[in-house]
This record gives structure tokens, sequence and C-alpha cells, in this order.
């Protein structure tokens, strides 16, 4: 019915309705699942979220009129919709709300006493439509955060589903045809040889897809915090790649205040950059060893993956691509997931763009410095008034 973003918008109306108006209560009602609840009041307090069922009810029979009205003095009947809301009769001011969405809603005024004037009731009229075309632009902008996600969720899966196939099914083919071979040979010593290889090569799928399914949500970073699902990842590193992580943590103070915890989407935020950071520098640049510093400094939480391996020519101009290829679909709202998906494979990959994105969706920012031949660094730096200190 309305997103918090959208209640603190209402709220904020119904407040600069008080303040112009002077009535002694403001309403804001929505419709959802054929009732009508009061999403915003001011003062806060007054009759918030109650509900009225829009059939049988005085307010109900209002509302579908869907027109403005004006109540000088309301009296028996004409006073029971404001009893259903709670309130005592008194001068009062209705203004239908168009949100665009199945169902609309109302505004409402209520004085202890004097009657509103024209001047009022027009005043009162310019806000109801402010405050609809606000509230329409906001759930436009919420639409569209929601169908980002609904991208990036996208994306994710698909390189998933690359990973599984290049390392997994193609592995697992390999054993099945080393495998057909030995018995096609019809040869007893060459099918026991091929049992044993294929064997041993198994033990490594299994392995390797243990591997993928922590990486695709490692439970240690629900159940035991940051520091140890970023142990656990140098680990793997270790074991997968031969890339030997030396790992420091020092967390900000609020952090140690709750159990070294961060808050879950920022700690994965850090987790999914830091694993992007050390399979780029193992897979694309050799690199052997990978410090990960995790810092606070001058008022930002620092996170830096510094890696030897070969560097990059022009690490500006491939955040930059990385910066175009996720910024495409946001030029480009209509255009979807195809339009980013081109603009990716343009680019090249969806590491970088991924970490854009996150450290962009926590308040923070990604940067990359590299030299040829010196390595690389990957640095997530978010602000420390980001995280409600
Ligand atoms: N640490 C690094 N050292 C050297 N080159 C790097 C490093 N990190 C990234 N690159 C270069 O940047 C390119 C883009 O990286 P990105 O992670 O976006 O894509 P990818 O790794 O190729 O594909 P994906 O991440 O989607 O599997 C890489 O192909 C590589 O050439
Ligand atoms: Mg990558």
């Amino acid at each position: 019915m309305a997103t918090r973003g959208e209640r603190w918008l209402l709220e904020l109306m119904a407040d600069r309705a008080r303040r112009l108006l002077d009535p002694s209560i403001v309403l804001v009602i929505l419709e959802a699942d054929r009732e009508l609840h009061v999403v915003a009041a001011s003062p806060e307090r007054a009759a918030r979220a109650r509900v009225v069922p829009i059939e049988g009810s005085a307010l109900g029979t209002i509302y579908r009129q869907g027109k403005p009205l004006a109540f000088e003095r309301p009296l028996g009947a004409q006073a029971d919709w404001l009893r259903e809301l709670g309130l005592e009769a008194g001068p009062a001011l209705i203004q239908p709300l168009e949100t665009g969405q199945p169902g609309g809603g109302m505004l409402v005024a209520v004085r202890r006493e004097e009657s509103f004037r024209d001047a009022d009731m027009s005043a009162f009229a310019a806000l109801a439509a402010n405050l609809t075309q606000r509230l329409a632009a906001e759930r436009l902008a919420e639409q569209e955060r929601l169908r980002y996600g609904v991208q990036q969720r996208e994306r994710e899966r698909a390189r998933w589903a690359r990973e599984l196939h290049d390392d997994t099914v193609q592995g697992l083919g390999a054993l099945r045809m080393t495998l057909a071979n030995a018995r096609d040979s019809g040869d007893p010593q060459q099918v026991l040889a091929a049992a044993d290889q294929v064997i041993e090569g198994l033990n490594r799928e299994v392995v390797s897809i243990r591997h993928l399914i922590t990486e695709l949500r490692p439970a240690a970073l629900d159940d035991l915090g940051l520091e140890a699902a970023l142990a656990a990842l140098a680990r793997r590193a270790q074991d997968v790649y031969g890339l030997e992580v030396a790992l420091e943590l020092s967390l900000p103070a609020q952090a140690q205040e709750q159990e070294g915890r961060l808050d879950g989407e920022l700690e994965t935020t850090i987790y999914r950059i830091i694993q992007e950071a050390l399979s780029n520098a193992s897979r694309h640049a050799h690199a052997t060893r990978a410090d990960v510093r995790v810092f606070v400094r001058e008022g930002d939480l620092v996170v830096e993956i510094q890696d030897n391996g070969s560097g990059i020519e022009h690490p500006e101009r491939l955040l930059q691509g990385a910066r175009e290829a996720r910024e495409s679909s946001a030029a480009q709202p209509g255009k979807g997931v195809e339009a980013q998906e081109s603009a990716e494979r343009r680019y090249g990959g969806y590491g970088l763009p991924g970490m854009r994105e996150r450290a962009e969706l926590v308040g923070g920012e990604l940067q990359l410095e590299s030299q040829p031949g010196r390595g690389a660094t990957v640095r997530l730096v978010v602000p420390l008034a980001q995280l409600g200190a």
C-alpha cells in the first residue's frame, strides 16, 4: 500500500497541510484490499493505522463518490464517517487522491471549531494535487529500484550458471568420456584404471561443487560474521587458486559494540567485493599473493585488496567501462536486461560493474589502482556516516 519512502513523503505532506490550513488533524488515507487505511497523520498519533472497510461504511460511500467535499457543521449521520475514523465531529474537508494505482485515496482535514473558507478549500485542493504528483513520482522511482534489483539478481544467476557450466559440467563430461572409452576398449584392465581415475575426478568435482555452494551464500556470513566468512574465503582462495591471502581486519567502533557485526548488507557487500577481487587477481593477473585490509581512515570504512599480479594498463578506462555498462540500463529503463547485458558484453565481464554497483548501493565508492607489472589495488570506501554512526 505504502512503502517506507512513501509513508515518509505522506507524513511530510500531512504536516505541511496542517501548517497551511491550521486544522486540528490531517489524515492521508489510501485504499488497499477493499479497505481504507490511514497511512499518514498529522499530528502523528491521530487515527494513524486505522482501517475502515469500503463496503458498508459512511467513509466508503464518500470515497466512492470521488469528489471534493466540504462539511460545515456535520451532525448526526453526516458525522458518521468522522466517528469511523475515531475523530470528533467538526468542520471538515475531503479531497480525493488519484494515485494512478489500483484504488486511490483521500486527503482529510478536520477542525474543531472554525469553518473552512473558500481560500482554504482551493489551497487544500492544490495540496492534494501536489501530493498525488509526488506520490506517483515516488512510486515510479520505487519500481525502478525494484526492477534494478531484479536485473542484478538475474545477472548473478547467469554468472553462476556460467560457472557451473564451465567448471562442473565440463569436468563431468570429461569423466564420462574417460569411462566410455575404457568400456568401448573391451579391456578389463583399462576399465579398472579408468574407474580409479573417475573416482578421483568425482572427488574433485564434489569439492568444487561444495566451494560453489559456499560461494553462492556463505553460511559463515550469516552465522559467524564477516571475519570468519573472510577467513574461510581466504582458505578457499588458497585451495582453488593457490593464492596466499593475508587478512587484516580492524572494524569500526560501532561494529565492536555489536559483537563484531556490521550491517548485514554492508557485510555482504564487503564479502562479495573481496571475493570478486581475489578471483580476478588469480584468474587474470596470475597473482600469488593478496593483502586484504579492512580499516577506518578519516571517517571512512576502507576495504582494500592488493594483489601482486600482472597489473592493468589503464585502470581508469576499465572502471569507466564498468560504469558505462552499469549505467546503461539506468539510462534506458525501457530496454531492461538486454541493453545492460549487451553493454556489459562490450565491456567484458560482470565482475567490476557488480562491485561498483554494490559499492554505490551502500553509499560508497569503488576505486581501482594499478600499473602494469606492479599488481592492482581494488578499494571500497564507505563514509562511516552512511553506517548510521
Ligand atoms: N586484479 C586484476 N589484475 C589484472 N587485471 C584485472 C584485475 N581485475 C580485473 N582485471 C581485468 O579487468 C577485466 C574485467 O574484470 P571483471 O571482473 O569485470 O570481468 P571478468 O573477470 O573478465 O569476468 P567475470 O567477473 O564476469 O567472471 C578482466 O577481464 C581483466 O582483464
Ligand atoms: Mg571478474
